[in-house]
């Protein structure tokens, strides 16, 4: 099997292009961070406390979640449930950064990613897959951009979406997730020592999505 790793901060564009190369070559896509949202999800909505690790600690025997897929698109059911969309709301993006910081909440998942790792053909993202998920992926790429351009990104889609925030909001978000999110004792963001690192400012979409196929094609064709 053949494993992609793409890592980076959030807005970096990870998602929407490792998607597009998805299905440009046949692979999965796994979503991992989607995995954390869930688990942030369901901590939310049972009333514990995000930040007490013993409390979430104990709580995750009650927690299921599988990922599905639905005419190639990543669905996460949590506890049976499909909570897809759920799992998008901007405060459960803080609650995800916080329970992926508990050691106990990585174990949880790491079995999960792997065993989708040995069955299929992937392209992983998140933040720790080249270092600590699938450090013996074939290809790892960093992706990352500007800080105030990814909050713009992050911004646009929001408001695209309906959703009433202010810029500065989501830049400062941003950046108290990507500070707690390359900070935490496990399993950190960062760049494999063997990931090529790719800067995403400046371009759009297409460009990016291309950039990463001129780079990864070749390797896929050795
Ligand atoms: O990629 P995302 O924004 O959906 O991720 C949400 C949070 O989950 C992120 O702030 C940190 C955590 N995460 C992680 O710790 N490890 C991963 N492989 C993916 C996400």
């Amino acid at each position: 099997m053949i494993s992609i790793s793409i890592d980076g901060p959030g807005g970096a564009g990870k998602s929407t292009i490792a998607k597009a190369l998805a299905k440009k070559l046949g692979f999965i896509y796994v979503d991992t961070g989607a995995l954390y949202r869930a688990i942030g999800l369901y901590m939310i909505n049972n009333g514990v406390d995000l930040k007490n690790a013993a409390a979430v600690t104990e709580k995750l025997d009650e927690v299921k979640v599988e990922l599905k897929y639905v005419n190639g698109e990543q669905r996460v059911l949590l506890c049976g449930d499909d909570v897809s969309e759920d799992i998008r709301k901007p405060e459960v993006s803080m609650a995800a950064s916080d329970v992926s910081a508990i050691p106990a909440v990585r174990d949880f998942l790491l079995g999960l990613q792997r065993k989708m790792a040995s069955e299929n053909n992937v392209i992983m993202d998140g933040r720790d897959i080249g270092t600590v998920v699938l450090p013996n992926a074939q290809i790892k790429l960093f992706l990352t951009a500007s800080a105030e351009e990814r909050a713009m990104r992050r911004y646009k889609e929001l408001i695209e979406k309906g959703k009433k925030v202010e810029y500065e909001t989501v830049y400062k978000e941003l950046c108290e997730r990507d500070y707690q999110d390359s900070h935490r004792e496990v399993a950190p963001l960062k760049p494999a020592d063997d990931a090529t690192i790719i800067d995403t400012t400046g371009n759009d979409l297409e460009k990016s999505v291309q950039v990463l196929t001129d780079f990864i094609l070749p390797k896929l064709e050795k």
